[in-house]
């Protein structure tokens, strides 16, 4: 008989590349994917726990397919990702129906791990983090008739910035041999796959070699090379890595979208320096600056945290006076969150909640204005668009702009997965809407 499988996926990127790879190993040992976890006879969560919310909504899953497995108890239940790999046993103890515990560098044994708890039926809590990195996995037709992909061209992170809780659940960085990632690369080209983003906490920073030969622009020149590749882009970078090599693949390299997505966190000096972050305001403008010189139309996305531990209004202010001067395509804003083992945790001169609430609000309504003057400037304007899907709404096509933006139009031929010409009609907050060049639609 059969054995279905189940997996939920929280959290970030990594999180949904790690649940592909997991996918990929139970298809490859017989499993095959069940629709809902009712269906499923092993059951998996891949957890987040970089805010204290992505937390709880982990838990209260995990509660829910406990109760379910209490009227199956042959049911296989597993907790992965990063709660898995920071609260390791202790799980167990708090939800007695957990089969599985399994950290962000184990998930390559999954296969083995579940013959042993199918065997002897007893539960296994795996979290060495100090393994090598997973490869990237060779995908054998998994993607199929995807028009985009990621591959993770490193693990973890050294950076340590002291809110976050990322470099304990990650482990130290560790880059991939170029010469697999540009296997994945050519293999998921030759299943159809057009457009390829680049993963890594900090890609920025990847290096390879003996004496670190192979930086990031070079290995990002020679994927971009790559017969059939339509598209190539790479998230996330840090401002303090951002080298003026890089910057200059913007203006190089042709099938590199014109958008970067790099965090800032904080306008104050102040706080950026309790962040441990390792630039000033002044350079993070001055970076954005370049990147704008090199590639007039680049877009530029951030993230931006409020309430860290000390952050008076005056640093609140500052951090809106540079949302209102660099002008972001778009923003993730967050509350800031108290994360177990921390520097920033131990700090004193927490921020009231309701103040935190409301300096969110505030500059949430502020770069909403600012996304949707930017989106207007399209109106009217001629966009090029990569085709991925049917959009949520019936009868429509969506596809993204280089520069990242959501594009839906009417079309009544499947044209999904190739690069097409939309007139810009009406801008959104959240979307465009267009008219397909040359189409009577
Ligand atoms: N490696 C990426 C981002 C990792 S986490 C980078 O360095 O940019 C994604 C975002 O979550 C961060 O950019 C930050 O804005 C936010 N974040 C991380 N830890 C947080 C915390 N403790 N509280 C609130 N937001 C947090
Ligand atoms: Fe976290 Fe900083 Fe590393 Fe990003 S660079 S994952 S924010 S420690
Ligand atoms: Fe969350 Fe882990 Fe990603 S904590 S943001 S899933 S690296």
């Amino acid at each position: 008989m059969p054995q279905y499988y189940h997996i939920t996926t929280m959290g970030c990127q990594m999180n949904k590349y790690d649940s592909n790879h997991i996918r990929q190993l139970l298809q490859n040992s017989g499993f095959l994917p069940a629709d809902i976890p009712d269906n499923a006879d092993l059951i998996l969560i891949n957890t987040c726990t970089v805010r204290a919310k992505a937390q709880q909504k982990a838990f209260s899953l995990l509660g829910r397919m406990v109760s379910l497995k209490k009227r199956r108890p042959d049911l296989i239940l597993g907790i992965t990702g990063c709660i898995a790999q920071q609260e390791g046993p202790d799980l167990i103890k708090r939800f007695p129906g957990l089969d599985l515990v399994l950290g962000t560098r184990e998930i390559g044994r999954i296969t083995e791990i579940l013959e042993t708890i199918k065997d002897d039926r007893k539960k296994v809590v795996a979290t060495n983090i100090e393994l090598k990195p997973i490869s990237p996995v060779n995908y054998n037709g998994f993607f199929k008739g995807q028009v985009k992909s990621y591959i993770s061209i490193m693990e973890g992170c050294n950076n340590f910035c002291s809110y976050c809780i990322v470099p304990y659940v990650r482990g130290r960085e560790i880059s991939c041999p170029p010469k697999e990632i540009l296997k994945e690369a050519k293999n998921l080209i030759s299943q159809g796959v057009k457009e390829i983003t680049l993963l890594g906490q900090n890609v920025n920073s990847y290096s390879w070699g003996e004496k670190k030969e192979i930086n990031f622009p070079m290995l990002l020149k020679t994927l971009s090379r790559l017969d059939g590749l339509l598209r190539i882009r790479f998230t996330t970078s840090h401002p303090k890595d951002l080298s003026d090599d890089l910057i200059h693949c913007f203006g190089e390299l042709d099938n590199l979208c014109p958008h970067i997505h790099l965090p800032f966190q904080a306008g104050s000096n102040k706080v950026l320096k309790l962040m441990n972050r390792g630039y000033s305001r002044e350079r993070y403008m001055e970076l954005i600056n370049r990147l704008r010189e090199v590639k007039p139309d680049i877009a530029v996305t951030s993230d931006v945290m409020v309430g860290f531990p000390k952050e008076t209004d005056e640093d609140f202010q500052m951090t809106l006076d540079l949302i209102n001067k660099m002008e972001f395509d778009n923003l993730f804003s967050f509350k800031y969150s108290d994360r177990k083992g921390t520097l920033a945790e131990k700090m004193s001169g927490k921020i009231d909640k309701d103040e935190i609430s409301f300096r969110l609000d505030v500059l949430q309504q502020v770069q909403k204005g600012i996304t949707l003057k930017k989106n207007k400037t399209l109106e009217g304007k001629k966009v090029e668009i990569l085709v991925e899907g049917d959009s949520k709404r019936g009868g429509q096509f969506t596809g993204r702009t280089g520069t990242n933006k959501i594009v839906n139009f009417n079309c009544n031929n499947n044209i999904i997965g190739q690069l097409v010409e939309v007139d810009i009609e009406y801008a959104f907050v959240n979307s465009l809407k267009g008219v397909l060049i040359g189409s009577d639609n």
